[in-house]
């Protein structure tokens, strides 16, 4: 059997895949097992953020796996105190939970903002209002968070009490509010729900009445988050700082990591015993994860993610067949006049490019690392296949 078929026969099929056995790569560019190689404007969906065997981070990471590979969080260890203490400095939260995965990430916040709000008033705040067409995990309680019918299928019961608002419709979230209200939840650039980033007022809305009500905002910066819209957290573009903030993705650099992030206000709410996760915190995520923002720490690091992007956006802009260039940043939506997304995936992965979709259109998710000319060749195949 070969490696395609030894997968479909013994994983579930809960993905489409493409029909490509990835082996091998450096920077941006990824190669298959027959050595073709492959441009990678998708990065493990937001992952791989210094790209792929950057050589700080392979380092970081093989060091530590020759220390200590993983111990429990009943001990304490180097790379966990390093890592949550330059995460803090560098995002301006006053602690971490650390878990595996963005869903978990998710799981933490929610439980964080009911318990918040449950040792504060007591029972009867439980509802959390997330937005129409949010996406925040696969998990049972997360799947309620989000917002779109289509997930909340075949698994019955869901969890209760999620309201859903209607994205930059501050009149539909005044009504989604009552005193039942214990968080609001938002990506501010909805990702898989088809990268559609908020508007200003609807932010700063959220925000006010957070205030007024002691009501948690909850960022889910799973996608958004870490360097990939040209800021650390995306929260920066809009000013704003939620009360709980979610990362995971690109944090990792390409290994499993999920953070719940907690300002001063909320940051003891989670005690003993109140949550836990066997494998988060572990000692050679955490190498690589330090090693992620050391390098975004790099001065001049950031700033040149967000104009590589602007350059990329702009370009991608001048092409006849692309109608509108949305998100922020490298979280790039491309809405196209006529051609369909699924076939531009196919079209470019023919011809060295990956690229991945959300709803109707391709999205793009570089590596922040990606070389200038790796970015124009990219463009270039992307180009011909949107003007083919
Ligand atoms: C905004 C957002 N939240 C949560 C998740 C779930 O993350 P994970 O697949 O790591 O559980 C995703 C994944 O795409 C996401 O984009």
């Amino acid at each position: 059997m070969n490696i395609i078929e030894q997968t479909n026969s013994h994983i579930m099929p809960t993905y489409g895949r493409s029909e490509v056995v990835l082996d091998n790569g450096a920077g941006a560019t990824i190669r298959d097992e027959n050595g073709k190689s492959y441009i990678d404007f998708g990065s493990g969906i937001g992952t791989a953020s210094l790209g792929y065997c950057n050589q700080a981070w392979a380092d970081a990471v093989c060091e530590q796996v020759r220390k200590i590979q993983h111990t429990s969080n009943l001990f304490y260890h180097a790379p966990q105190a390093k890592f949550a203490e330059k995460l803090c400095a560098m995002t301006g939260y006053e602690k971490v939970f650390f878990g595996n995965s963005g869903a978990e990430a998710n799981e933490c916040a929610i439980k964080l903002a009911r318990k918040y709000s449950f040792d504060k008033y007591g029972k009867g705040r439980s509802t959390i209002i997330t937005l129409v067409n949010s996406f925040h995990g696969r998990t049972i309680a997360t799947l309620s968070a989000t917002g779109q019918d289509v997930f909340h299928n075949y698994f019955f019961p869901f969890v209760g009490d999620f309201r859903y608002a209607k994205a930059n419709d501050i009149a539909d979230l005044h009504e989604k509010l009552d005193d039942t209200v214990c968080a609001i939840m938002i990506e501010y650039v909805q990702g898989e729900g088809g990268v559609m980033a908020l508007e200003q007022d609807f932010v700063d809305e959220i925000r006010k009445l957070c205030n007024e009500k002691d009501i948690l905002m909850i960022a889910d910066e799973v996608q958004t988050g870490i360097g990939r819209t040209g800021r650390l957290l995306a929260g920066e573009h809009f000013g704003v700082q939620a009360d709980v903030t979610t990362i995971a993705k690109g944090i990792g650099g390409g290994l499993p990591v999920g953070i719940c992030l907690a300002a001063k206000k909320c940051a003891d709410v989670l005690g003993k015993g109140a949550h836990g996760s066997t494998f988060g915190g572990n000692p050679v995520v955490c190498a690589g994860a330090l090693q992620v923002l050391e390098t975004l720490d790099t001065p001049g690091v950031m700033d040149g993610i967000a104009k590589k992007a602007e350059w990329l956006r702009g370009e991608i802009a001048k092409c006849g067949e692309v109608e509108a260039v949305s998100g922020l940043g490298f979280m790039i939506g491309i809405s196209l006049k006529t051609k369909k997304a699924p076939d531009v995936l196919k079209a470019c992965l023919d011809k060295g490019l990956l690229v991945l979709t959300a709803k109707d259109r391709v999205r793009l998710l570089p590596p922040l690392t990606i070389s200038q000319e790796e970015l124009e060749a990219g463009l270039k195949i992307l180009t011909e296949v949107l003007e083919a």
